[in-house]
């Protein structure tokens, strides 16, 4: 039995039926763009997200960018963000003007490296910095990175694309942002049917200014306080996601059965497999296991054999895109990012996964574990940097 790396098509029984509803009410109404079923969406996020205001907008990137320049980033402003994340965190930088400083990852938690981090603040002295939450839980040191920010007034942007769903010590991850953006990409565990994205904010203020930039700098309807574009959510999408969110909690807790299966059962296979800190509560959005660069190739190809969808979530550290050079600032800390690359391989996990999916899986790696010669156990900073090159096989889908 194929299983795909991702299947969008899981659909509760009443959910299509919904769906078409709420597409006939949005048409006939003509509400397309913003209107209240992107005000009454904006309600339910900032709810889950226990934050004072949510601002809807048309994408992730935009949502980064919106952020950036709502805490007063501007032209040649450094800004640090982890090496390790997807290229729109580095595309936001530069797209609002300012320099990116790239930053190595912990190897524990696989996220922003905090002591290199600080060691990047007072080489750099940043404007801001992007703390990306990858893989669907957050730093073991989010607190320090908000303390250590708030008193060497540097703004915190979080990048939270990835992390709708997540808790931190029992709270949203986004609750104690000072701004964070989320992306609703089909593919997020909260995904629209289009692109779209939000930003949550820690104050009326703030969601004003991020309102404004993303409506053509508008102070009135043909008055503008600033200049900044058309990042507006549609009609549709926000419909799409406020139906969503009546599953959500039923997709989440399909989500993390999945991946804890995947935590308690692949190291028995020799496979290193990574999960959240303590103190998180992931969403799900993506196993992660790490592989021995070397014979990485060797267990996508025999996974690829058994029809066995994988992913690897992000083959390239940000500092080696080619796409870096001429903007890149420096990149500061060891080679873990570019490790965690070479290493990185996604088994399938999503809402909707069936038990016989899991099982295939779960034999399909055991076999592919042995077609590479036995136990593949690694950690990434013993991790032997063998020089090798990304595998060239292709995710089956992308996240
Ligand atoms: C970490 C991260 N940042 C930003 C984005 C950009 O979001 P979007 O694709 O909605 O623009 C993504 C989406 O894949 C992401 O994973």
């Amino acid at each position: 039995m194929p299983v795909p790396f991702i299947d969008l098509q899981r659909f509760e029984p009443d959910f299509l039926d919904r769906w078409m509803d709420r597409v006939r009410d949005v048409t006939v109404h003509t509400r397309f763009v913003s209107g209240p079923d992107v005000a009454r969406l904006e309600a339910r996020l900032a709810e889950a997200a226990q934050a004072p205001a949510v601002v809807a907008c048309a994408n992730g990137t935009d949502a980064l960018q919106l952020a950036l320049r709502a805490v007063g980033v501007g032209e040649g402003d450094i800004v640090v963000i982890p090496d390790a994340t997807f290229w729109a965190t580095f595309e936001a930088v530069v797209n609002v003007g300012a320099r990116p400083v790239t930053v190595d990852i912990d190897p524990v938690d696989l996220q922003l490296d905090f002591d290199a981090f600080v060691r990047a603040v007072d080489a750099h002295r940043p404007k801001a910095a992007i703390l990306v939450h990858l893989y669907g839980w957050g730093s073991r040191r989010l607190d320090d990175f908000r303390a250590f920010c708030r008193t060497r007034d540097i703004a915190l942007v979080e990048d939270g694309a990835q992390a709708w769903g997540v808790t931190w010590n029992g709270r949203s991850i986004y609750a104690d942002a000072l701004i964070s953006t989320v992306s609703f990409y089909p593919a997020k565990v909260l995904g629209a049917c289009g692109d779209a994205g939000a930003v949550v904010c820690s104050s009326p203020e703030l969601a004003a200014t991020v309102r404004m930039l993303g409506n053509h700098g508008r102070t009135d309807h043909y008055a503008h306080g600033a200049v900044g574009w058309n990042s507006r959510m549609s009609g549709f999408d926000a419909a799409w996601l406020d139906l969503c969110l009546d599953y959500l909690d039923v997709r989440l807790s399909d989500r993390r059965r999945v991946a804890e299966r995947y935590q308690e059962l692949l190291p028995a296979l020799g496979v290193h497999v990574v999960g959240p800190p303590a103190g998180y509560v992931e969403n799900g959005y993506l196993n992660v296991t790490l592989h021995d660069p070397a014979v990485r190739p060797t267990i996508e190809a025999a996974l690829k054999a058994r029809g066995i969808g994988f992913g690897t979530v992000y083959p390239g550290a940000m500092s080696k895109q080619p796409g870096a050079v001429g903007h890149l600032v420096a990149a500061v800390g060891g080679a873990e990012a570019d490790r965690l690359a070479r290493s990185v391989l996604n088994l399938p996990l999503f809402a909707g996964m069936t038990d016989a999916e899991f099982d295939t899986v779960l034999t399909g790696v055991g076999e592919a574990v042995g077609a590479a010669g036995g136990t593949v156990d690694i950690h990434m900073a013993g991790a032997v940097d063998d020089g090798g090159a990304t595998s060239a096989a292709a995710p089956a889908a992308s996240v």
